[in-house]
């Protein structure tokens, strides 16, 4: 067992105080996390595994190759369902996938449905904040309703799988997929895997609202050198086990029954051939009994790209000299349902022929995928417990809309107030300004699902309808939609409409300034160099600064963006991420107080980019950074030893003091655990509430 010698988030207790109790004492000694961290007991049970036996012995070797086989909608053939082919991913209509599923279980000849799989990661048709923004909520009650509310619109259309949660703990603002999991703690991150889980799953998802869940990208794929997607990573032993292992174990220990394998290598060997990972520590060390499935061809991506054909795609590792190579190595490292790619399928039988392969590991495969496909009642109910008129009608239901609200207003992040700016008043004639405040498409963010543009309450509409007073708005400039290859990359390229932005401002009492990225600046392949607010938006809050009206800069961004040149030209800046279908009325309740903020960042901003990788838990150098003395690990040219905003910062309209720790024993035996608490008293004059952070560090290990 490895030591701890890092600062370590322990223990976050969240604490939502009543109107009853502003200004008043409250114990925190309970943790809502505590209780998300509990195992949930496993579902091996002997009569599935006596009925996959039996089943496994009927099936021919190509009927058990097609098993292991999940294809893209777009791959999927009806002749490919006919032969017994095990899974689908991305098909979402629900018409369609009757029909798929009806082939399967009548026209095959095994009968064995068909598994249907999509990437539900921030909702799936009422969107979510991403899961950067749950993460800063610090409230597993926001992360469970998220999975929940995806899990049961999923369901309704014959969904049964999704490919979440995301659980890579990532130190890397750079990388575009930070957007996708809760950030750079692993405590925090297995807090709301385990929740996500739980949501996903529930305790028995055979039930008809239930999904099995597939947490990824096992492993350490949040760590890509330079923060270029899909790049190499490398690390010990310790820091794998030690901050990008734990939230994948505690998604484990929640229920999970699925894994997805990463596009990274780690330590030279790619994720979706490294038995040491797949083979050993996950089925091995810790038991998992269900599957693994590739990421999107990366079983192909084992493959050395043939010579001259840069473009060639679906190669690049080359770990394996070809399809067979990629095909055997995949298998025997513990893959067990390929995505997209087909080698396993196509050079099986030759594989087994030549011994490269053996049938107790086909076996093996074939027997967790219908393992998964038993526990997930599959064989009793293959259809979606709805006709596909009925499930369209689950869609954006009233409770899942007012959960996705109230997650995007928990999300939120104060990151200055000077001069108590906000809470602004709704009395009083309000601008709406920038390129994002009457946005609906990139409110979405990076994995939208089925959400559609039209589903988003827009910031303008959401401060209209709350004010009763004049809503103004001017759009400043125009953020391009940056798809890769950039033809425009700043985006907001021309000021052209900033002195209309300007005369809006000033015929206002104040202003709401909605800045950031676009969403396809986010998420996969979306890497970027600078963390700057892209294009000339700084010098949209210069010109808004210069007219004196008090003003709030709120952000929508998917990653921790480096604010150091703008963060003292506004006087208020609310950190909003990407929020989902009700971002707009999220806004206004924390902008006009009805919410009182109180999320806290789950990944450091840095002050620019040249201090990434910053983390608060790194490790302990001989000359830890100290600004009064040159001969120390700093930056020269950064006025301080940590970020601009920290992990776990985040204000609030009210204050807190925490005082009184106490422990309920005066040491923790082996395995054992001691209960801390502590007394939080609202200090100020508003409602709101705290998160307690407890950090742990061993000095001397
Ligand atoms: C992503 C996965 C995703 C899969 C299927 C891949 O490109 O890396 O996270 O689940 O596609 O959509």
């Amino acid at each position: 067992m490895l030591r701890y010698r890092r600062r370590a988030l322990i223990a976050l207790s969240i604490l939502v105080l009543g109107a009853a109790v502003t200004g008043g004492v409250v114990a925190a000694s309970q943790s809502s996390d505590e209780q998300a961290l509990q195992p949930v007991p496993h579902a091996a049970s002997p009569a599935v595994e006596a009925r996959v036996n039996s089943l496994l012995a009927h099936m021919t070797l190509e009927e058990k190759l097609q098993q292991i086989q999940l294809l893209p909608d777009f791959l999927v053939t009806d002749e490919a369902v006919r032969k017994g082919l095990g899974s689908v991913l991305s098909v979402t209509d629900p018409a369609r996938i009757r029909e798929l599923q009806r082939l399967a279980v009548e026209e095959s000849r095994l009968k064995i449905p068909l598994l249907f799989a999509f990437d539900t990661i921030h909702g799936f048709r009422t969107i979510f904040p991403i899961p950067l923004g749950v993460g800063a909520s610090f409230d597993p009650k926001v992360a469970s309703d998220d999975a929940i509310y995806g899990a049961r619109e999923s369901a309704a259309v014959g969904l049964k799988q999704t490919y979440a949660p995301m659980v890579d703990v990532s130190h890397e603002p750079r990388w575009g997929r930070i957007a996708e999991a809760a950030g750079e703690d692993p405590y925090l991150n297995a807090v709301m895997a385990a929740v996500r889980v739980k949501g996903i799953q529930g305790s028995d998802y055979s039930a008809r609202d239930k999904l099995v869940s597939s947490p990824k990208h096992f492993a350490a794929y949040g760590q890509p050198e330079n923060g270029r997607d899909y790049n190499t990573t490398d690390m010990s032993e310790q820091r794998l086990r030690n901050l990008y292992l734990p939230p994948f174990k505690a998604a484990l220990d929640a229920g999970a029954d699925t894994f997805m394998c990463g596009f990274n290598a780690l330590n030279g060997v790619p994720a979706c051939g490294n038995r040491y990972l797949l083979t050993d520590i996950l089925k091995g060390e810790w038991g998992f009994d269900g599957f693994v499935e590739s990421d999107w061809t990366a079983v192909a991506e084992l493959r050395a790209c043939p010579p001259k054909t840069p473009d060639s795609g679906e190669c690049g590792h080359g770990v394996a000299a070809d399809g067979p190579e990629a095909a055997a190595l995949a298998l025997n490292a513990g893959v067990d349902s390929e995505m997209t790619s087909t080698l396993i399928r196509d050079f099986g039988e030759e594989l087994l022929a030549k011994g490269e392969i053996s049938i107790s590991r086909i076996n093996d495969a074939v027997r967790r995928i219908l393992r998964i496909k038993m526990r997930a009642g599959l064989f009793e109910h293959p259809y979606a417990p709805y006709t596909p008129d009925q499930a369209e009608a689950q869609m954006l239901l009233p409770d899942a809309v007012a959960a996705a609200r109230r997650a995007a207003s928990r999300s939120m992040v104060l990151l200055k107030n000077e001069g108590n700016v906000l809470p602004l008043d709704p009395a009083k004639r309000t601008a709406v300004i920038g390129p994002l405040a009457k946005n609906q498409h990139d409110l979405l963010g990076p994995w939208w699902g089925r959400g559609e543009d039209e589903d988003v309450v827009t910031v303008f509409d959401g401060i209209a309808e709350q004010s009763t007073a004049a809503t103004t708005y001017a759009e400043g400039c125009k953020l391009s939609n940056m798809e890769v290859p950039l033809t425009d990359p700043e985006g907001c390229g021309s000021d052209a409409g900033f002195a209309h932005a300007v005369a809006v401002a000033q015929a206002a009492d104040q202003v709401v300034l909605a800045l950031g990225e676009t969403r396809e600046m986010s998420g996969e392949a979306n890497s970027r160099s600078t963390l700057d607010l892209p294009g000339l938006q700084e010098k949209l809050i210069e010109a808004i600064a210069a007219t004196g009206k008090p003003f709030v800069v709120v952000l929508f961004n998917g990653r921790p963006l480096a604010l150091e040149d703008i963060v003292d030209d506004a006087p208020a800046i609310l950190e909003a991420w990407f929020p989902g279908v009700q971002g707009g009325p999220a806004v206004a309740d924390v902008v006009f107080g009805s919410v009182n903020p109180g999320g806290k960042l789950p990944a450091s901003f840095p002050y620019r980019v040249g201090q990434v990788p910053i983390y608060y838990n790194h490790e302990r150098t001989g000359r830890p950074c100290n600004k009064t003395f040159k001969w120390n690990s700093q930056h020269r040219d950064i006025p301080s030893c940590s970020p601009l905003f920290e992990f776990g910062f985040g204000l609030s309209y009210t204050t807190f003091s925490i005082t009184n720790l106490r422990l309920s024993a005066a040491s923790v035996p082996t395995h054992g655990s001691i209960s801390a608490s502590v007394d939080v008293e609202n200090t100020g004059t508003k409602t709101g509430d705290e998160v307690v952070q407890l950090y742990l560090h061993d000095p001397v290990a």
